[in-house]
């Protein structure tokens, strides 16, 4: 019954959550900033000053620059941005993506130039959103020479996990009891299990789980392992998924800390999510909000659950009071 309990956390959560699949730079761009945000430089007259040394991916770092500094007009810090590397020795950060800095191939250990100046005072800073399991290349060769590192772990100097969880405030609430009463989620949905994977190798074997899965409930897969990727834009794959009760949030390894958009984007589509993760904490992922593969004795047990709590009937809200529901299993 845990798992009706979390179809009211997921709209209280829907509308604190804006999902930051079409910017994800800025959304995690403004996340970095707060670390200088908590140290309040608004009554003081001084701007730090970043610069974006490598790209990330895709982006150039004068991409990136621009970005940040759409996202810092939003904040009421002072911070400035840069990719001009010749401001280098007037800056206070330098900001280093590491899939970018080996710029002869993952296991080469040719790395881009570094910055040829370096105070005390700057802070270098590494930032990757992968999973320990899927950090190549040689980071012994890295050694030394980052002093914060920005990355989705707590315990990283600059925690920017994938998703994050807020208090809705009065207006907020109200809102959102009014939309309850005339809406409901699970019901709306026709469809059962799906997922999206482009790879399929993966350390956490999620084909095994899939396939074994399959064998006793409908499942339709996407994604570019299945042959059958979204070729669309962003809405047009999210109203590939929308229609099912279930995601298949399994991510590619079991590492500390790692939940990524896969779940986070489940509640975003007031889907339950299906997790494979060992060991996450109730701080980093809402209590009672998915369905994990490791507490079923196996893919049968968990399609036969799947199945019980796909056709649970879900009474209506009663108005301004958002509690448990009385739940009627047909
Ligand atoms: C930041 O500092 C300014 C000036 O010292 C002060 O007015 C403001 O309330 C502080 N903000 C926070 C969030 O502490
Ligand atoms: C950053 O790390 C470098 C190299 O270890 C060190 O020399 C420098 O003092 C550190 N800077 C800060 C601000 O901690
Ligand atoms: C509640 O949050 C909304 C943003 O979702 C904001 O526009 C509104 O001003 C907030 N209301 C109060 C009372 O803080
Ligand atoms: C996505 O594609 C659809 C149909 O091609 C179009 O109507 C919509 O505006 C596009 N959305 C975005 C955000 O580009
Ligand atoms: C589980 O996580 C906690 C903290 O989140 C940690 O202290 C503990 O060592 C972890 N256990 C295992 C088996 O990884």
């Amino acid at each position: 019954m845990a798992v009706l309990v979390l179809l009211t956390t997921f709209v209280i959560f829907i509308l604190t959550y804006s999902i930051s699949t079409q910017s994800p730079l800025i959304a995690r761009s403004r996340n970095f900033l707060t670390v200088f945000h908590q140290k309040n430089l608004t009554g003081h007259n001084y701007e730090k000053k970043i610069l974006f040394w490598t790209p990330m991916f895709e982006l150039s770092s004068e991409e990136l620059a621009i970005n940040h500094r759409k996202c810092l007009l939003q904040c009421d810090v002072r911070c400035a941005v840069t990719s001009d590397r010749r401001e280098v020795s007037s800056v206070d950060a330098v900001m280093f993506h590491l899939r970018d800095l080996w710029v002869g191939g993952i296991g080469t250990n040719i790395f881009v130039p570094l910055p040829g100046y370096r105070s005390a005072s700057q802070v270098w800073v590494l930032y990757n959103m992968e999973s320990l399991a899927y950090l190549q290349g040689d980071l012994n060769a890295l050694n030394g020479y980052f002093n914060w590192t920005v990355w989705y772990r707590k315990d990283s100097t600059i925690s920017i996990p994938y998703g994050q969880v807020s208090d809705l405030n009065k207006t907020e609430i109200i809102a959102m009891s009014k939309h309850l009463e005339t809406s409901n989620f699970f019901r709306e949905k026709s469809k059962t299990v799906t997922g999206m994977i482009s790879h399929c190798k993966d350390y956490a074997r999620r084909y095994k789980v899939i396939n074994e899965l399959k064998k006793y409930i409908k499942v339709e897969m996407f994604g570019d392992c299945y042959g059958t990727p979204c070729k669309g834009n962003f809405t047009e794959c999210e109203n590939l998924l929308k229609d099912y009760k279930f995601y298949l949030a399994l991510e590619n390894s079991i590492c500390k800390d790692y939940v990524t958009e896969k779940y986070w984007g489940a509640l975003a589509r007031n889907q339950v999510p299906i997790v494979n993760w060992k060991n996450i904490s109730d701080n980093i992922v809402i209590p009672n909000s998915y369905i994990n593969i490791h507490d079923f004795k196996d893919m049968k047990a968990l399609a036969n659950y799947l199945n019980i709590v796909g056709y649970v009937v879900l009474p209506t809200f009663p108005t301004g009071d958002i509690r448990e529901p009385d739940i009627r299993v047909r």
